[in-house]
């Protein structure tokens, strides 16, 4: 069986990977990636995906930019993460192609709307074209079989101590998509820091070609901020998990929780509050990731993004 997929995403390292691993993956028919202001600017992020694409060979799948800035927050960009470009340490050229002209949400509709069979949207930046999309089109999620994203926390957060990047960039965004009534299965830190990269799979990927180096070479980069962050010489590949669930969803194990999305604070802003032990009378309102294989992952993950050097 072939999952339709759409994904919306801020390149970033980690995005990067999660969509080689999509273009790798036969299981899944990727619909076009749209993209947002997160990791760097939207004009950055948007570009990021056409050079990836392109790297890939894959110029085929349409690319539409989306919101260039949060609903009411103001943008702030990771370049202490990713770099001046969003893709600091490879050298890649620039992109050949462009996006096509129709905006992230109308593209992303559009094409679930012509889906034979609903669509798995996998949101790995801040959330705020997903709730444009549930604002301007409210019967979309007749169309949607799942929202698997990337993002949110159980325990801390990498952004502040109380919220992840993702979540926190857009927290109304968040708090509109955990509210929607689609099913929601929310991948967060504590699933995707317990499944690091390390130097021994960049430098398996570095021997395997191209897209291998390219991949090492995003390593190389992205390594830095988690060297001096959390003083280890590995790091998370976050939003590549988001798309492993889809491909197994044995890898992650999920509990059906209520999750709610702080927005009032400033101290707690963007916090995931996961009801992980239902102190509360709150409906749970997504699957929450509490566990990852690191291993299987990393089996599924290498020789895919290997493939794609296997011509
Ligand atoms: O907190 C990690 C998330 O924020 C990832 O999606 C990363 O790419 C950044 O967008
Ligand atoms: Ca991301």
């Amino acid at each position: 069986m072939i999952t339709p997929i759409l994904i919306d995403c801020d390149p970033g390292h980690d995005d990067a990977i999660a969509i080689l691993l999509a273009l790798a993956s036969p299981e899944l028919e990727l619909l076009g990636v749209t993209t947002v202001s997160g990791n760097q600017t939207l004009e950055k992020t948007t570009a990021n995906t056409l050079r990836v694409l392109e790297l890939a060979g894959r110029a085929d799948v349409a690319v539409a930019a989306g919101a260039g800035r949060p609903l009411l927050r103001e943008r702030f960009v990771a370049d202490y993460v990713h770099g001046k470009t969003g893709l600091d340490g490879p050298a890649l050229p620039p992109p050949r192609g462009a996006a096509v002209p129709e905006h992230a949400v109308d593209f992303l509709a559009a094409r679930i709307a012509e889906a034979d069979e609903r669509v798995t949207l996998i949101p790995v930046g801040p959330l705020t074209n997903v709730a444009l999309l549930l604002a301007r089109y409210p019967e979309i999620g007749d169309g949607i079989e799942r929202i698997v994203l990337m993002g949110g926390a159980i325990a801390e957060g990498n952004v502040t101590p109380a919220a992840e990047f993702n979540i926190w960039a857009d927290p109304e965004a968040a708090a509109r998509v955990f509210a929607s009534g689609i099913d929601v299965t929310m991948i967060g830190l504590d699933v995707t820091h317990a499944a690091r990269m390390t130097r021994e799979h960049a430098e398996r990927l570095r021997a395997a070609g191209a897209v291998g180096t390219f991949v090492a070479e995003l390593f190389d980069f992205f390594s830095l901020f988690h060297l001096r962050q959390y003083g280890i010489d590995s790091s998370p590949i976050h939003d590549a998990v988001a798309v492993a669930h889809v491909l197994d969803p044995t890898l992650v194990a999920t509990e059906r929780r209520n999750v709610e999305v702080e927005t009032q604070s400033e101290l707690c802003r963007g916090r995931t509050v996961v009801d992980l032990w239902r102190r509360t009378e709150r409906e749970p309102n997504a699957h929450v990731g509490v566990g990852i294989d690191a291993e299987r992952f990393f089996d599924l993950l290498l020789p895919r993004l290997e493939s794609l050097d296997a011509g």
